[in-house]
């Protein structure tokens, strides 16, 4: 069997436990625990802290970290505490003009809908974009149909592009269906247009390769710290384009300008700038225990490297299919198989695998997670589908214990 590139040994998860839910959330590997615990408890010790290694280190740890595994470079990272604060740096700090609109994918993780909605005071209006004929979201969520093979989202949203689109923000990966948009595709055509590209990347950073360095067009991209990237919940990361960045108004940070931390400077001089890099757009003292967590957490992600995370997930993915298909599982009925093997054969999927409900409803998507829980399977159901995300630290093994669930459930 091969080895799986993230060691489970590295992790505390109890064998008789199988978590397919980084999508909500990733378990925290030892070594990020133990870096946090060590800096916890130097703060016990306040003395025991240190201006270089800690106060200065930590943070920059993460953003070079984010740098190499985004690839992008340190200095275009902001730390955040969220997706959504993430986001709403973009939105509260973008120079809009009233009449502006925000196109989003329709039914977008609603930390990628509240920070634009929340700009209608300033006669900025959101105009969300089905991605598929018969995709539905809201209410009508549970009456969506899938995305199909063929699902060219990049196409819908470009062609729904007008004179008033000011800005697009979509997710890599979709948090219920699992679609991914291609980042390139899509950039290349926001470019064309002259409208910058807004990613909220949570379901993708980590499980999924990406060089934002070489995406003209993408200008930020934000993810919390707390699925894929296997930190604790509270912290996450912005990466802003530097052009784009200048654009927006910073929130005026004490530490986000010139000199910050050279105290022999009296901070009260306020005569300075702010700083271009991404620190720019921070609101004072960083997360350092949790910075702590997600440097450890990013260095183990990057030192297995996300190709291969990305390869082995996708392998995984395809025996799992495979193997559900030989059982005869209901899950892949109505060519529910052929759907999801097209999407992932088409580099369509992130990590989640999503089933869909096809008819069956919330009660029956619930029964079977119970009685997935009752197995000591923890997977999720969100808006019509059953979640099953796998990470690198997966295995063969866990395969068979999806399927005998599956095939009964
Ligand atoms: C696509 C997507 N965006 C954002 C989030 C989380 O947002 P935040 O980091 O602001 O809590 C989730 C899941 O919780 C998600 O699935």
């Amino acid at each position: 069997m091969p080895t799986p590139p993230l060691d489970p040994a590295r992790f505390d998860l109890d064998p008789s436990r199988l978590w397919v839910m980084h999508c909500a959330e990733g378990p925290v590997p030892k070594p990020a625990a133990e870096a946090l615990l060590e800096f916890l408890f130097r703060e016990t010790r306040p003395w025991t802290v240190r201006w270089v290694e800690d106060f200065r280190g930590l943070p920059e740890r993460v953003r070079r970290e984010t740098g190499r595994l985004l690839g992008g470079s340190p200095a275009d990272v902001t730390l955040t505490s969220t997706t959504t604060g993430g986001l709403a740096l973009v939105a509260q700090g973008f120079p809009w003009r009233d009449g502006d609109e925000v196109l989003t994918p329709l039914g977008e993780f609603p930390a990628n809908a509240w920070p634009w909605l929340a700009l209608a005071p300033r006669g900025v209006r959101l105009r969300e974009v089905p991605l598929w004929g018969g995709h539905a979201a809201g209410a009508d969520a549970w009456r969506s149909t899938p995305p199909p093979v063929d699902a060219d989202p990049e196409s819908r949203l470009l062609d729904a592009v007008t004179p008033q689109t000011r800005l697009m923000a979509v997710s890599w990966v979709r948090f219920q269906d699992g679609l991914r948009l291609d980042l390139e595709r899509l950039a290349a055509g926001c470019r064309e247009r002259g409208v910058p590209l807004v990613v909220d990347g949570i379901q993708g950073a980590g499980t999924l390769p990406l060089s934002l360095d070489d995406l003209p067009g993408v200008v930020a991209f934000a993810t919390g710290g707390h699925k894929g990237l296997l930190a604790p919940q509270g912290l996450g990361v912005l990466w802003t384009e530097e052009g784009f960045r200048h654009e927006l108004a910073p929130p005026g940070g004490w530490l986000s300008v010139e000199d910050a931390r050279d105290f022999d400077r009296p901070s009260t001089d306020l005569e300075r700038d702010f700083s271009p890099d991404g620190e720019r757009l921070e609101m004072g003292v960083p997360n350092l225990l949790g910075c702590a967590a997600l440097g450890e957490s990013l260095a183990m992600l990057n030192d297995a490297g996300p190709e291969t995370i990305a390869r082995h997930v996708q392998g995984l993915q395809t025996e799992l299919l495979d193997r559900l298909e030989e059982s005869g599982a209901r899950w892949l009925g109505d060519g529910e198989g052929e759907r999801l093997r097209g999407l992932l054969e088409q580099d369509r999927l992130g990590s989640i695998l999503s089933f869909h409900h096809r008819g069956s409803g919330l009660q029956a998507m619930n029964r079977a997670l119970k009685s997935g829980q009752e197995r000591g399977i923890y997977a999720s159901v969100r808006e019509g589908y059953l979640r099953i995300a796998l990470h690198g630290w997966h295995h063969r093994g866990d395969l068979g214990r999806l399927v005998a669930w599956l095939r009964e459930s």
